[in-house]
Order: C-alpha cells, then structure tokens, then sequence
C-alpha cells in the first residue's frame, strides 16, 4: 500500500481528526465502524445483513494485508481519540491495460458528515493520485440519488462519463441509477 505521511486536519465543528494509512492494527475498530454504517445506509450495493459474513476482524486484516502488497493503491482511516469515522480508499486496476485507473472509494459515519472532511479526504486521494507514477484516471459509481455524494464529487473536479439505467434496486422496489464518474489525476 502506499504509505502517506498522517494528517491532522481541523472540520468545520472544530473536531481535531487524523487522517493516515490503515493497518493490521485498526481491523477490530474497523468492524465496529462498518457496523455503524452500514446499518445506517442505503447507498451501498451490498445491504447491512450481506455486509456480516465479511464483517470480522479476519476479513478486514486479509484486504489490508492485499492492500499492503501494492504501491499502486491507497487505503485510509480517519481516526478521533481512537474510533475511526471514515474510510477511503483508491484502488487501481489489476490488469496492465487498467492499473493507470483507480476506483475510488469514500464513506464517513453519519455524525461526521458536512464538517467538511469528504472535500479534505477527496484533495488528499487525489495529490496522492497525481503524484504517483502509474495512476492517471480516477473513477467512481454513485446511486443518481445520493445527493450529497454527487455534490462532492462534483466540486472536486470529477465529471459524468456514463449511466446504468435502474442499475440498483431498493428494497422498496424502487430503482436508481448508477453514473459513472472520472476526472483525470493532475
Ligand atoms: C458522500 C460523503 C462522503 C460526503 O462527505 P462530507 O464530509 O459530508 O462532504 P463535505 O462536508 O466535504 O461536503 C462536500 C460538498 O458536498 C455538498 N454537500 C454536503 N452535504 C450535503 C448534503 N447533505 N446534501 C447535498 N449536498 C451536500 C456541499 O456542496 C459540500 O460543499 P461545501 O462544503 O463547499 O458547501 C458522505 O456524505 C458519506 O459518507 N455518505 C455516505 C456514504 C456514501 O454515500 N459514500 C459514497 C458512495 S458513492
């Protein structure tokens, strides 16, 4: 995984948070976090029961381990006296004709949204995307009704490159889009 220098950012509300890679060590808070937001959440492929067989602290410690083997991907936490309120991460293609494009990834528990930390943890992904040396294209799905993902992916550049139409459903057996999302890493 490549290995960011911690960071110490101030939100909106005043709360000190730090943002740094995770490790081996973060696996049981993690499964508590995942707990607490999935349970909360509807714009996730996966649904909060699906989520349970790969919710262990075994699970969490063998992605971290994979993620650990590649310079090339990036996982972060963002941690408050000990809990972690956030995840990120971006990961690039396995393929030689996709590694120049990594998926990014984002979720921040409910009680830390609009403080403002998406717009640092999006900045940080993407200096990290633009330094390193095989990343050129980041890319993301979003559910068309998950409002303030859109905004903030939007104010940081990113731009619609497709749509799966009804690509989700939801368990009251409504339907959502998929958009596809890019911007370039520079
Ligand atoms: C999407 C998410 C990461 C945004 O993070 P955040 O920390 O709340 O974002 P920020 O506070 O930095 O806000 C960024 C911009 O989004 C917009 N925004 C924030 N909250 C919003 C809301 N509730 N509705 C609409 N727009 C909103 C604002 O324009 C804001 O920019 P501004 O601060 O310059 O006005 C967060 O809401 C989240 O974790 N959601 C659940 C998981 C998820 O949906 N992940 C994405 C899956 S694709």
């Amino acid at each position: 995984m490549a290995v960011i220098k911690p960071k110490m950012v101030i939100l909106k509300n005043g709360t000190e948070v730090c943002i740094r890679n995770r490790t081996l060590e973060d696996a049981e808070e993690m499964r508590s976090y995942m707990e607490s937001v999935f349970s909360n959440d509807r714009f996730f492929m996966t649904t909060n029961d699906e989520s349970r067989e790969f919710r262990t602290v075994e699970k969490y410690g063998e992605r971290t381990e994979m993620m650990n083997g590649h310079e090339h991907k990036l996982l972060l936490i963002t941690e408050v006296d000990g809990q972690i309120v956030s995840i990120s991460d971006v990961d690039c293609g396995s393929k030689k004709r996709n590694q120049h494009v990594g998926q990014v990834g984002i979720s921040i528990r409910q009680d830390y949204r609009g403080l403002g930390l998406g717009t640092v943890l999006m900045q940080t992904m993407i200096d990290w995307a633009t330094a390193d040396s095989v990343i050129e294209k980041l890319a993301l799905g979003v559910w068309a009704k998950n409002a303030p993902a859109i905004a903030l992916y939007r104010k940081m550049g990113f731009v619609e490159e497709g749509r799966k139409v009804n690509e989700v459903k939801y368990a009251d057996g409504s339907y959502d889009d998929c958009i596809c999302m890019y911007r370039f890493a520079e």
